[in-house]
């Protein structure tokens, strides 16, 4: 099969085209017929050798049709989605024509929508909706804070909080990208910045944060929240160095709580896959409630330029990329 390797740590010259054999079936496993992937920031840190781990072939999502799967676990030939499980950090990930996931990694998704849209949904959602749902445990009426709202993550947070009666404000470090996030639901925007506690009116009246722009505003986040109030550490916008000198004591907010959820724990005890709504997510989006529309796509030629555009912030939404 076709293959996308990663050669070396480093540019986008690091990701080639290669030839290698196609993934054998193994128990426990299912070889997938891919049709197209989501691209997420991970990948550029595995390229760029800032991960703890990288396997030969990156792609950490997928979808498309099971080609065998020994355990019975999921139909030949059924429509699926595969996410983390190890894909592209320890095992061979999606970019490759077939890839090979623990079927704990794998999920069913009846859906008639193209490939290029069903492929915005896996990685970015279910990250999503379990942040929102089940580490904010957010509630209709209740006021969320987005720090980083325009990533494809924060829109994904964005539209599915608002569809479900919470109050979202959205921040962005671009003005001119209010409009953008107001349209999607927010009932204002702020100007991201490391002290938005300083500025923000509703300090210490926000009920919830999801942090997208993470390690340098956590603290930041606990200073906006009310007694009670959720924080939830989910992404590195503002890059991965550790939080200097914590020392809680003397930094803290007192009475609010710090949580942290991160995509691998997918499949891992407690963090089964069945338990987001993946279906429900693909209809609502089949019935034009949610709009996974990805901002763009790419073929499977053009891998380097859809890691030049991440990286580049040039994406406004999900990059995916999709097979011919
Ligand atoms: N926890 C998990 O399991 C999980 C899963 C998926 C993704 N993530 C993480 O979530 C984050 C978002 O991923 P994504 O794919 O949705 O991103 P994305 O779509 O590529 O996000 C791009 C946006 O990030 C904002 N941004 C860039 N640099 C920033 C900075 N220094 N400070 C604040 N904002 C900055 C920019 O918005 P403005 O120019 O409008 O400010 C830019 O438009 C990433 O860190 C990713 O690794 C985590």
């Amino acid at each position: 099969m076709r293959a996308i390797v990663l050669e070396k740590f480093g540019g986008l010259d690091s990701l080639v085209y290669r030839d290698i054999p196609d993934p054998e079936p193994r128990a426990g496993h299912v070889v997938i017929e891919i049709k197209a992937f989501g691209v997420n920031h991970a990948e550029l840190h595995m390229r760029r050798g800032e991960w703890a781990e990288a396997a030969p072939v990156s792609g950490i999502e997928c979808v498309g049709l099971v080609k065998s799967c020994p355990g019975g676990e999921f139909p030949v030939g059924a429509k699926v989605a595969a996410l983390m499980g190890g894909l592209g950090r320890t095992i061979n990930g999606s970019y490759a024509e077939y890839t090979r996931a623990p079927a704990a990694n794998v999920a069913l998704v009846e859906s008639g929508l193209p490939w290029a849209e069903l492929a915005a949904i896996p990685e970015t959602y279910a990250t999503a909706w379990t942040c929102l749902f089940r580490n904010l445990e957010i509630k209709k009426g209740e006021v969320l804070l987005i720090r980083g709202a325009t990533s494809s993550f924060g829109q994904a947070a964005l539209k599915m909080a608002v569809n479900d009666g919470v109050r979202v404000i959205a921040t962005t470090r671009n003005r001119e990208r209010f409009s953008m996030l107001e349209g999607l639901g927010a009932e204002r925007c702020e100007i991201e910045r490391l002290d938005l506690s300083k500025h923000i009116p509703e300090v210490k009246k926000i009920d919830a944060i999801l942090n997208l722009v993470g390690n340098s505003v956590v603290l930041d986040c606990l200073a906006i929240l009310r007694r009670g109030g959720r924080s939830c550490l989910a992404g590195w916008l503002g890059g991965l160095d550790p939080i200097p000198n914590f020392n809680p004591l003397l930094q803290m907010a007192s009475g609010v709580y710090l949580t942290f959820f991160a995509s691998f724990a997918f499949g891992t005890p407690g963090f089964p896959l069945s338990d987001v709504p993946l279906q429900q997510i693909a209809e609502d989006a089949a019935a034009g409630r949610l709009d996974v529309k990805p901002s763009k796509v790419f073929g499977f030629d053009e891998i380097r330029e859809a890691h030049r555009v991440m990286e580049a912030n040039e994406a406004a939404g999900k990059v995916v990329v999709v097979h011919a």
